[in-house]
């Protein structure tokens, strides 16, 4: 990353969005590397602080606990700066938390198709909305309930056949056009 990259995005955090599987974490280390930023991936800080794992919170307290963990976090990181930040994929059913994001921030969602979601989440039993046995049909239902509100952010970056580091080049790329 170049000292230009730096100045032309200043302070303004980066947002990574998407649907499980698309990369947001990997992504977002690489690209606060790149950056010197701190890098905040929200499931991991929820885990941290409330001293439970992610299928935990959805088993002993629910989803809808669990969204408004999420919720109090994103008003929480918004209001902060220089930031690279991941949320999990489930942050665009409440259209509060990207407007949020939006107003202090940079946010690009992050693209896949299916069938990587599906090579990328099938051995991780860390998601508690793909505990079933045909995990590529409940990716493909899933992914069509939120299709529209994945598509209506305008940034978008496919993710398909890139690495993790890739993917922040070209993040940077669009960020700073001429750097
Ligand atoms: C969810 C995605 C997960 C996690 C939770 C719910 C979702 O994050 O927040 O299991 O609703 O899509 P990742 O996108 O990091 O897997």
């Amino acid at each position: 990353m170049s000292h230009n990259d730096a100045i032309a995005i200043g302070e303004k955090n980066i947002i990574l969005v998407g649907f499980m599987g698309t990369g947001k974490s990997v992504t977002g280390r690489a690209l606060s590397r790149r950056l010197q930023r701190d890098f905040v991936d929200m499931d991991t800080l929820i885990e941290q602080r409330e001293g439970r794992s992610i299928p935990r919170i959805f088993s002993d307290s629910g989803e809808p606990h669990f969204r408004h963990l999420e919720r109090a976090l994103v008003r929480e990181l918004a209001a902060r700066k220089n930031l690279v930040i991941a949320p999990g994929g489930g942050i665009v059913l409440n259209a509060d938390n990207i407007r949020d994001f939006s107003e202090t921030g940079y946010v690009f969602c992050l693209r896949a198709s299916p069938e990587m979601i599906l090579k990328r989440v099938e051995k991780d039993a860390n998601r508690p909305l793909l505990q079933t046995e045909d995990k590529l049909g409940r990716i493909r239902e899933l992914l069509a309930k939120r299709q529209a509100l994945y598509d209506a952010i305008p940034l978008q970056i496919e993710t398909d056949g890139k690495t993790a580091d890739d993917v922040a080049i070209e993040i940077l790329a669009q960020l700073n056009p001429g750097g």
